[in-house]
């Protein structure tokens, strides 16, 4: 592999750097680009012309076309583990003859489970990558099928399996196990009590009442979930892109398989879109490239995700689990430290709920923190009125972020409310408002699957060409896996009556002495 050279030493990024410090927010010029049916409002981000050279010469000192083509066909882009990443793969009408192949299996699956009306209930056992796309969807578009209900249970917290498994029906309830390694503990242990759940009730064949849905099929089959019933992805499917395999069973079960395939379409879309369009006006490219800027120029620690729709709720730590699990990285490709801040802290929630919670901090606190406002131009009830206020809020806050409030305003504003001029001029100082924050506003035209495709797409090729840039590995997540490995040892010892071993510190050793006499 070749050295890859840190960030700082590449000419491009002092450009870049000088070329940012020069340049004020402006709030002169709209600044849009359109990508997969979605407008990107880059307005509220630092733009310029030298501000544009730099970054397109920082991307070529990357060798970004040669990376971006490795990541779309293919190629290895997760070093670490001597993969390709090749998501987009499958989400491709024509693709490979293993992807279509699985494909027609899960869209028989469906149909024949619904043709038979089967099922009244799906209890989908996973965490992570194999769980927030799911509720994602079906937060977004609601059960389509009324008549099958729906429950997730991911956390190892056996209050999570108690209330997942509360009052259905276990001769009509199908378990769904999606785990891309079927080793993760959460998921195997939740999967053991649903089994042991659908035993205790005389099922006459539990394993049959089981999918699978993996990387790893042979485990599944151990495991004892029948050949027929289980579903396979592959090794070059990240567990945090696997919502686009036969994850989405559940989705399709519960709300339709027209939903997969439309957001297969938007998604296969904004592929094209970063695979093809000319980097200024490339929207997963600018949004990276402007979230490098507030991360490392204007030093913004974090990002806020504000869905102004409360159907995307679940695209909070989606995206969370995306950015920080790509980009918590502090090691360049070289295994040399990264010489400056890589993946921002990512967090929110939707608006407005978002506003009588937080935004007081984004608004007038120390740091604030780049905002991405995502909203929906058209909604799907027929309260006209509260979509407009919706939007009213959502173009507001992002108004009073950008544009923000002098002294002198305040002053004036203050007087004018009745204020003698000595109070006017100490209250104007807390109704100033720095402004300037960074911000992006996302317009979908509605939440239909295939913007809402787009959109997860747009995420994960910015976090690509971020990766990129910082010089690390974005597919890999090693320091989970250690916390994982750890945990493993420490319930082992929580089971057994001999000390902890020594190799713990002391404060752990106290703990696992104190659980083992008082836990479960
Ligand atoms: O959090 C670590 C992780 O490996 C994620 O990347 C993944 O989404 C999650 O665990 C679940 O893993 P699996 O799908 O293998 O059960």
């Amino acid at each position: 592999m070749q050295p890859t050279p840190s960030l700082t030493q590449l000419p491009a990024w002092s450009e870049l750097v000088s070329a940012v410090e020069q340049t004020k927010p402006t709030l002169n010029g709209l600044y849009t680009i359109e990508a997969a049916g979605i407008t990107i409002d880059f307005s509220g981000q630092r733009c310029s012309p030298a501000i544009e050279t730099a970054t397109t010469r920082l991307l070529e000192q990357r060798h970004f076309e040669q990376q971006r083509h490795a990541l779309l066909h293919g190629g290895i882009v997760n070093p670490t583990e001597n993969r390709a990443a090749w998501h987009t793969a499958l989400r491709q009408h024509m693709t490979t003859p293993e992807v279509t192949a699985e494909r027609e299996r899960f869209n028989a699956f469906i149909r024949h489970a619904d043709t038979a009306h089967r099922w009244r209930h799906i209890v989908h056992i996973g965490i992570g990558g194999s769980d927030w796309g799911v509720r994602l969807c079906i937060s977004a578009f609601g059960y389509s099928k009324l008549w099958r209900t729906v429950r997730f249970v991911a956390n190892i917290d056996g209050h999570a399996i108690e209330s997942g498994l509360a009052d259905l029906n276990p001769h009509d309830t199908l378990v769904v196990v999606a785990s891309k390694s079927f080793t993760t503990a959460e998921t195997l242990t939740n999967a053991q009590r649903a089994l042991e759940w659908l035993k205790a009730a005389g099922v006459p064949a539990p394993h049959e009442q089981v999918v699978a849905i993996t990387a790893k099929p042979e485990r599944a089959a151990q495991w004892g979930v029948p050949t027929k019933n289980i579903f396979t992805f592959w090794d070059w499917v990240g567990g945090r892109f696997s919502l686009w395999s036969s994850v989405g069973l559940t989705t399709a079960l519960s709300v339709s398989s027209d939903v997969i395939a439309g957001m297969h379409a938007g998604a296969a879309a904004m592929d094209h879109h970063f695979e093809s369009a000319p980097l200024s006006h490339n929207a997963p490219v600018q949004m990276a490239l402007h979230g490098i800027i507030n991360r490392n120029i204007l030093h913004i620690a974090s990002l806020n995700i504000a869905p102004y729709d409360s159907r995307l709720a679940y695209l909070v730590p989606y995206i969370q689990q995306l950015e920080m699990e790509s980009l918590g990285k502090s090691v360049d490709l070289n295994g040399e430290p990264v010489p400056v801040a890589t993946g921002p802290v990512v967090w929110g929630m939707p608006g407005t709920d978002a506003q009588h919670t937080f935004f007081q901090w984004l608004h007038q606190g120390t740091e604030g923190a780049a905002v991405d406002f995502i909203v929906c131009q058209q909604a799907d009830h027929r309260w006209q009125e509260h979509h407009q206020s919706l939007l009213a809020n959502c173009l507001a806050q992002r108004e009073a972020m950008l544009r923000g409030k002098s002294y002198e305003q305040a002053y004036e504003e203050c007087l004018q409310q009745g204020h003698a001029p000595n109070a006017a001029a100490w209250l104007a100082k807390h109704r100033t408002h720095q402004g300037g924050r960074p911000n992006t506003l996302i317009v979908l035209p509605r939440l239909s699957p295939y913007h809402l495709g787009a959109l997860l797409a747009l995420y994960e090729h910015k976090v690509f060409v971020q990766g990129l840039i910082w010089g690390i590995n974005p597919f890999d997540q090693w320091g989970v896996e250690y916390g994982k490995f750890l945990a493993s040892d420490i319930i082992k010892e929580l089971q057994q009556t001999t000390p902890p071993c020594t190799k713990h510190d002391v404060s752990t050793a106290y703990w696992i002495n104190k659980f083992k006499n008082k836990g479960a």
